[in-house]
């Protein structure tokens, strides 16, 4: 592909405007040697005002959901591209994200712009466990963990049964929930469905991808072997 189409397309400008950018030297190799439009350079060559170019297409980005923040390009509060730099929300492909938390949850939040990928995670087939940590406005029952695991729980206005989710109950009013599906609000529901409520929620983790000591807020891309992780099975603790 050529440079100026590469550069474009992860959002650093319109063509005419990166065009601009090797015009005025702004696009050079990593000892500053100016590039030109038609040079035939390794993407990891590249630096735009000295900083290296963004990953290339089939990127996949791990966020800290802070609370309070929407999973949508726009809405009218914060939303999570708003973390991001500008530019990633007009790449091309587009950088989604993979599957939605609520607006009140927090934790790991993947992005890719890699469609088959984000499939693979979200596809109730494929089994990626999705773990949550839930506090509880009331002490649990004691039976949730047989009716969650049952593979026959029905939801509010839906006609499929739920997949069977593992509960895991930590102390009287907090828990961890495994899910391999991802229906709208699927904790809140499945929670509020035991006669119980959700006070905060949020994701530890997605298959064995964990956040690793990534505050609220921050992002980072992700290697080639992190992304794998997504597809192994969580070692638990
Ligand atoms: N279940 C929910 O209820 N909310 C989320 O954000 C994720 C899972």
């Amino acid at each position: 592909m050529k440079l100026v189409k590469l550069i474009a397309n992860l959002g650093y400008g319109s063509r005419k405007e990166v065009t601009a950018m090797f015009r005025e030297g702004r696009i050079t190799d990593p000892d500053g040697e100016v590039l030109y439009a038609d040079d035939k350079v390794p993407h990891e060559h590249i630096r735009i005002d000295d900083e290296p170019l963004d990953p290339p297409a089939g990127m996949v980005i791990m966020m800290n959901k802070p609370l309070g923040a929407t999973c949508s390009r726009k809405d009218m509060g914060r939303v999570v591209y708003d973390l991001l730099p500008p530019r990633y929300r007009v790449r091309d492909p587009a950088l989604s994200t993979v599957g939605r938390l609520d607006r009140e949850t927090s934790g790991l939040l993947l992005f890719t712009d890699d469609g088959a990928l984000l499939h693979r995670i979200i596809s109730p087939k494929a089994q990626v466990a999705k773990v949550y940590e839930a506090t509880l406005a009331s002490d649990l029952r004691g039976d949730e963990t047989a009716l969650f695991a049952s593979g026959t729980m029905m939801l509010e206005s839906e006609n499929e049964p739920l997949e069977p989710a593992i509960l895991q109950v930590l102390e009287p009013r907090r828990a961890r929930l495994t899910l391999t599906e991802g229906r709208y609000h699927q904790a809140r529901r499945m929670f509020a469905a035991v006669g119980n409520h959700v006070e905060t929620l949020t994701r530890v983790s997605v298959g064995a991808l964990t956040l690793d000591g990534l505050p609220p807020g921050e992002w980072r891309a992700l290697e080639d072997h992190e992304i794998a992780r997504i597809f192994a099975t969580p070692t638990g603790d």
